[in-house]
């Protein structure tokens, strides 16, 4: 039996919004996403009566969630500020999982503290860590995933959250096909896969359907896949941040308890200007920057082994030099990093004594040490 949008207003005309008006009347719902048993969609009001919608948000939920067929439900909570108005007041993480709000409007910067301060942290999760890039395309997935499974190899417990909402890679990176199952909180199970905890909007909705998602509802799906997933106890998760260096990256790197990013370049120097503002949106939110990995550093070729800097090899290391961070390591340009990425067979698990593997490993090593103190303090 599949599940109509129409089955969804009706839920939600039986819910009451602050004021009394059911949710239907109220103005303040986004397109409502129906796909195979799983809705999303997101309740857009202004800041200053956040709170009060809290609640709301979570008997929708539970509301949709009752309507028979429906497998998940992904209701975020999206605060706009008007123009003048006044700031929403910044919540710690509450006992329901809510989101936390954002902003339509370019988030505001601490002036100064550890954005710690700001943001509650997971419960069970010593670290969160970002990989990062300042320009899609450039490997970051592909070096999360494995750099993941090096750190997997450094005999910690690790996490991986896809939280490139616009592309998730995923589904495609794990080759996994399956869907997140609830636990009995009603918190989504992530998917266990090489070693790793994994979670990607791609397990819950198709591609087309995430491009959709715009502005703040980016971020509370992103704050909900943080906190309403079932992570257990993790040393590290490492998230898979969308491309770029945009709002909503900031906002994300805001609002993500973040103990530390890695900046994923390649030489060239187009690639490397993106880097050095990746930098420095990680400075401002004053996140600690790890370190900068050169990815397709360098061809090798698969046939002869002959390396060729056909990218001017090495631009990162120096970038890194400049910029007073650590370099954490060179992944050349490889056919097998590629097609073991295309099937879904992460080259640190398909080829672990190859020296691809081992490359991802030290830098899993490097990005251990840094971390050291936190993990060990959990
Ligand atoms: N070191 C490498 N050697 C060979 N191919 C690579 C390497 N790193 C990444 N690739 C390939 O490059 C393509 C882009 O990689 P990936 O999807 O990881 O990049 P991304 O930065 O996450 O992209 P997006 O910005 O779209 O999220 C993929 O086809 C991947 O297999
Ligand atoms: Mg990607």
């Amino acid at each position: 039996m599949s599940v109509t949008k129409q089955q969804v207003l009706d839920g939600l005309a039986k819910v009451a919004s602050p004021r009394g008006v059911p949710l239907t009347n109220a103005n303040v719902l986004s397109e409502i996403a129906v796909n195979d048993g799983k809705v999303f969609f997101s309740i857009n009001v202004d800041a200053a009566e956040a709170r009060a919608w809290e609640g709301v948000r979570a008997q929708a939920e539970a509301a949709v969630r009752a309507i028979p067929g429906v497998a998940t439900a992904l209701i975020a909570l999206t605060a706009e500020r008007k123009p003048g108005g006044a700031a929403p007041v910044p919540h710690r993480h509450d006992p329901h999982g809510v989101p936390h709000v954002s902003t339509h409007r370019p988030p505001q910067i601490p002036a100064s503290g550890s954005p710690m301060s700001r943001q509650a942290e997971i419960p069970g999760i010593a670290a969160v860590i970002a990989v990062a890039s300042g320009k899609g395309g450039v490997g970051k997935s592909t070096t999360a995933l494995n750099l993941a499974l090096g750190l997997r190899d450094a005999g910690l417990r690790v996490g991986l959250l896809d939280a490139d909402i616009y592309g998730p890679s995923v589904p495609r990176l794990t080759g996994i096909r399956e869907k997140p199952q609830l636990n009995d909180a009603k918190k989504m199970i992530p998917i266990p896969r090489f070693g790793l905890a994994i979670m990607s909007i791609g397990f819950l909705v198709e591609e087309e359907t995430a491009m959709i998602w715009r502005g703040p509802m980016v971020m509370s799906a992103i704050t909900q896949m943080l906190r309403d997933v079932a992570w257990g106890t993790l040393d590290i998760l490492v998230v898979d941040m969308p491309p770029g260096t945009g709002d909503a990256q900031l906002t994300l790197a805001q609002n993500v308890p973040l103990k530390g990013a890695i900046i994923i370049s390649t030489p060239q120097d187009l690639a490397l200007i993106d880097a050095r503002r990746g930098l420095a949106m990680f400075r401002k939110v004053n996140v600690p920057v790890l370190g900068i990995v050169e990815n397709m550093s360098y061809f090798e070729c698969p046939h002869c082994g002959t390396r060729s800097d056909i990218f001017g090899h090495g631009g990162a290391r120096h970038e890194a030099e400049r910029l007073g961070v650590p370099f954490l390591g060179e992944i050349p340009l490889h056919m097998s990093i590629r097609a073991t990425s295309d099937s879904g067979t992460p080259v640190v698990e398909s080829e672990p004594d190859g020296p691809h593997a081992a490359i991802y490993r030290a830098i899993g090593q490097k990005v251990r040490d840094q971390l050291q103190g936190v993990i060990a303090a959990a």
